[in-house]
């Protein structure tokens, strides 16, 4: 199966920063955020990788190239632990665009030439995963029993307004639509939308039906689940494990100190600043 990271999107809750810095390149410690979810698409036994980005994301393309002088340099001094830090990712990365803003659902568009006529996975990087297994491998084993399209939810966190909210059928496993930040009070039910999708084929046509008739404004994927859904062929698939938003600075401060944390070293320098505080 093939994946397809959306990360064309400005970073605006980290402007300056994401100014010049993707804010998929954002380090949580010693590694990039991107990093997390290659590792995750990996475990999930996926190999073929298309990043859609936009302007101001080469430094994304370096990353999964190799740093061939440093590579010298560390094998000069026999610094094999340095050397394996800049290892390049294992898989087959490829780039696209997306030229204009227009939403996620106009940016899975561009990746039918990429996918073809198979199943595939959608990953929105400011959701990192936190668990086993790993959750695209959760979402591929969901298709594999239903031979539907995949959207991971997490049950009730807080916030509901800042997501797209699914509609359950009764069967608590298909949904019959969804609702894209819902006004609070407003939400169809408790289950949320995160950051991966599993996509048969058949969403391009739903997206492109829509596009169609698109009045201006940003194209979001949730036009074309909400067409599949009402179709029955969407079903959800609820994580095991946790979600880590990187996508806000709270957070990003969250999933830094998540990491830190597994550090002994690193652990006790949080205790020691909460205990000055
Ligand atoms: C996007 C999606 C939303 C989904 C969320 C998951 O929202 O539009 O449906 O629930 O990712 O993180 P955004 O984070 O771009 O506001």
């Amino acid at each position: 199966m093939k994946a397809v990271i959306v990360a064309a999107g400005y970073g605006s809750r980290f402007l300056p920063a994401s100014k010049t810095v993707p804010k998929e390149m954002f380090p949580v410690l010693d590694r990039p955020a991107i990093d997390f979810i290659l590792e995750e698409l990996r475990e999930s036994g996926i190999d073929d990788i298309l990043f859609i980005t936009s302007r101001r994301k080469r430094a994304l393309e370096d990353y999964v190239d190799r740093e061939v002088e440093l590579e010298q340099v560390f094998e000069s001094e026999g610094a094999a632990a340095k050397q394996r830090t800049i290892a390049v990712p294992p898989g087959r990365f490829f780039f696209l665009r997306q030229k204009q803003m227009l939403g996620t659902g106009q940016a899975i568009m561009l990746a039918e030439p990429f996918t073809g006529d198979d199943p595939f996975v959608v990953v929105f990087p400011d959701d990192l995963h936190v668990g086993e297994p790993p959750l695209t491998r959760q979402l591929i084993d969901t298709y594999e029993r239903t031979g539907c399209s995949v959207l991971a939810v997490e049950h009730d966190p807080p916030h509901l307004e800042r997501y797209g909210v699914v509609a359950l059928a009764g069967d608590g496993l298909h949904i019959t639509g969804i609702v894209e930040k819902p006004p609070p009070g407003t939400e169809p039910s408790r289950d949320i939308s995160i950051g991966r999708y599993l996509y048969t084929p058949e969403i391009y046509r739903a997206l492109r039906h829509r596009w169609e008739r698109h009045e201006g404004g940003e194209f979001n994927y949730t036009e074309g689940v909400e067409d599949l859904a009402r179709e029955g062929r969407v079903v959800i698939c609820r994580m095991i494990g946790r979600r880590l938003d990187i996508g806000t600075p709270a957070g990003y401060l969250r999933s830094i100190l998540e990491y830190a944390s597994r550090d002994p070293e690193l652990a006790a320098e949080i205790e020691s600043f909460r205990a000055e505080g």
